[in-house]
């Protein structure tokens, strides 16, 4: 197992580091892993200028999964848009051909209350979030800031979905459907856009080689309410890529805190980059109170899925489930009274658990 480790900026190095203890944990029974690490986002353009250096990207090429911890800072806020942090996650995305990006959002029993909606509302909840992750406005040209005949400046993007780019993903859909509960629901905004409406057309028509799966579609407005309404009607919703970014950290409240989120993003054969939902949290960096568990979780995600070893998913699911059990909590998921570990104790007591 060829991993690339891009710990990032903020609280990515502490979190990561976390993961790294688990991947040696497993490496010291004898499970084959390599790790080798390179800089991306701020970090890569304090080292070589770039937020994906040539070298990141080699190195990422030429592995079989990467593991990210987050990126982007408030040092970084004034750069020019090609050297923002972001841009190396996005191209690095875009490159790999990373276009699944599957965020599960499941309430642990342990963390019921910690979650801002009533317990009835959300124990229990277990939904997949799949987002398409190399297309849509997020990708679109052209896109810029441009001066209008009359002299207003105007900003713009362009929305487009290729055939081909929806029909993958949905395929990834309804697959992941049928190893589920055989429920997609597909969110898009055709009552306004035609890119959905399109993009609503093909999935229709995906949907006809998988008679077992019960299809729906919703508009994503309505879609935003639902999740806070009653969100155990979904199983799998299917989305593109910016209406996905806005609905999974959404969804990741339901679960008590985004802190507990991983994510898988994979290409057609499941290489694939594994990060945890949540961002850089410069504000908390440096001061072992973050979250280790997305991070984690994330490399459960990526045994189950580049390297099909289900198995040592799970085993690394369990041990976080029994560190939760054993009355673990880092700040964001302690209810009052509870006391708080640092990130590195987190991580410890994960490792004790596996
Ligand atoms: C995410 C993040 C990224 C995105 C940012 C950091 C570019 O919000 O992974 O959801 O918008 O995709
Ligand atoms: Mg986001």
């Amino acid at each position: 197992m060829k991993i690339a480790v891009l710990p990032g900026d903020g609280i990515g190095p502490e979190i990561v580091a976390q993961a790294v203890k688990v991947m040696e944990a497993l490496r010291s029974e004898g499970l084959q892993i390599e790790m080798e690490y390179a800089h991306i986002g701020g970090a890569g353009y304090d080292a070589a200028g770039d937020p994906l250096p040539e070298a990141t990207l080699k190195l990422a090429q030429e592995s079989d999964a990467v593991l990210l911890g987050a990126v982007g800072g408030y040092q970084y806020d004034n750069l020019p848009r090609p050297q923002r942090p972001e841009q190396g996650l996005l191209r690095i995305r875009k490159v790999l051909n990373l276009f699944a990006n599957l965020r599960p959002a499941m309430v642990y029993p342990e963390l019921v209350s910690a979650s801002s909606l009533k317990p009835e509302l959300v124990s229990g909840l277990d939904i997949l979030i799949l987002r398409e992750l190399t297309g849509d406005i997020y990708f679109g040209q052209p896109r810029g800031i441009r001066t209008l005949e009359n002299g207003e400046r105007q900003g713009f993007d362009t929305m487009h979905y290729s055939e081909s780019e929806i029909r993958r993903v949905a395929h990834v859909g309804f697959q992941s459907a049928m190893k589920r509960s055989k429920k997609l629901c597909s969110v898009d905004k055709a009552n306004v856009l035609d890119t959905s409406m399109f993009w609503r057309e093909i999935v229709t028509e995906v949907g006809k080689e998988y008679p077992e799966v019960e299809l729906s579609h919703m508009y994503v407005d309505n879609a935003a309410m639902q999740l806070v309404r009653a969100p155990k009607q979904f199983d799998v919703i299917l989305t593109g890529n910016i209406f996905g970014d806005i609905l999974s950290d959404e969804a990741s409240m339901l679960t008590g805190s985004i802190g507990m989120l991983p994510s898988a993003s994979l290409d057609a054969n499941n290489k694939g980059l594994y990060e945890p939902c949540h961002g850089s949290a410069p504000d908390i960096a440096g001061k072992n109170i973050a979250n280790p568990l997305a991070t984690i979780l994330s490399v459960a995600m990526m045994m189950r899925y580049t390297f099909a070893r289900e198995d040592i998913a799970q085993r690394i699911e369990n041990a976080v489930r029994k560190t939760l059990q054993q009355g673990y909590r880092t700040g964001d998921i302690a209810e009052a009274g509870m006391a708080k570990i640092g990130t590195a104790e987190m991580g410890d007591a994960v490792v004790a658990a596996l």
